[in-house]
């Protein structure tokens, strides 16, 4: 358990925002991944909300140096298994489930499970996981939320993503239990339609630059 942690730590400690895509066409994958990853964002997660996903992670992992691809939604182990022979490094999900933490048991590749509340983070700690999402990150309560959990939970760490931007991003990375926030304001769908990869080059800068 400890190696997968400290691998996960190491992927999300290297850089302050992960990108959180939602990618409609796989072709899209690799122009996109490179784009951030030439702005400094090499970890990226993929959600597998459309059809395209699981291609576009096996295209991202084979195609894209210095990406390290996750998979993000995955909401059962069948997914979960899935993301993993794609080649993801790295699985993320909202919530928290008996079959999600089973199927990360079983794996070599490190899950970040979703939880927005003490009681979901108690239990994670029970099974040895003290890595997590906060999510709906901004819906939530926001970073005074999250800041209230820190001392009671402390020695758990969270990447908080829903509803988070260049504008309130510092507000979570000052915080002492926040490792990086996730958000997908790095990769707008109406720049991927267009193909603007230079345009999401500068998001992922700016993103890559930010400091508590
Ligand atoms: C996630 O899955 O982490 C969120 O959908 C990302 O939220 P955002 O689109 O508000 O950044």
């Amino acid at each position: 358990m400890a190696g997968k942690t400290d691998n996960l730590l190491a992927i999300l400690r290297a850089q302050p925002v992960v990108p959180v895509l939602i990618v409609e066409d796989a072709r899209s994958a690799v122009p996109l991944a490179r784009a951030l990853v030439a702005g400094g964002l090499k970890a990226i997660e993929i959600t597998m909300r459309t059809p395209a996903a699981l291609e576009a992670i096996k295209a991202v992992a084979a195609e894209v140096e210095g990406a390290n691809v996750g998979a993000g939604t995955i909401l059962n182990s069948r997914d979960f298994d899935a993301a993993v022979k794609a080649g993801s490094t790295f699985i993320v999900s909202p919530g928290v489930t008996r079959g999600i933490l089973d199927a990360a048991k079983a794996s070599e590749v490190p899950l970040l499970p979703g939880t927005a509340n003490a009681s979901d983070v108690m239990v994670l700690r029970e099974e040895g996981i003290d890595v997590v999402k906060f999510f709906p990150a901004e819906q939530a309560g926001g970073a005074p939320y999250l800041k209230a959990l820190s001392s009671p939970l402390a020695g758990t760490f969270f990447c908080p993503t829903g509803g988070i931007s260049l504008k309130n991003a510092r507000d979570y990375l000052a915080l002492p239990n926040v490792i990086c926030v996730g958000g997908s304001w790095v990769a707008p769908k109406e720049m991927v339609a267009a193909g603007d990869w230079a345009g999401i080059t500068k998001l992922a800068s700016e993103a890559a630059a930010l400091t508590a």
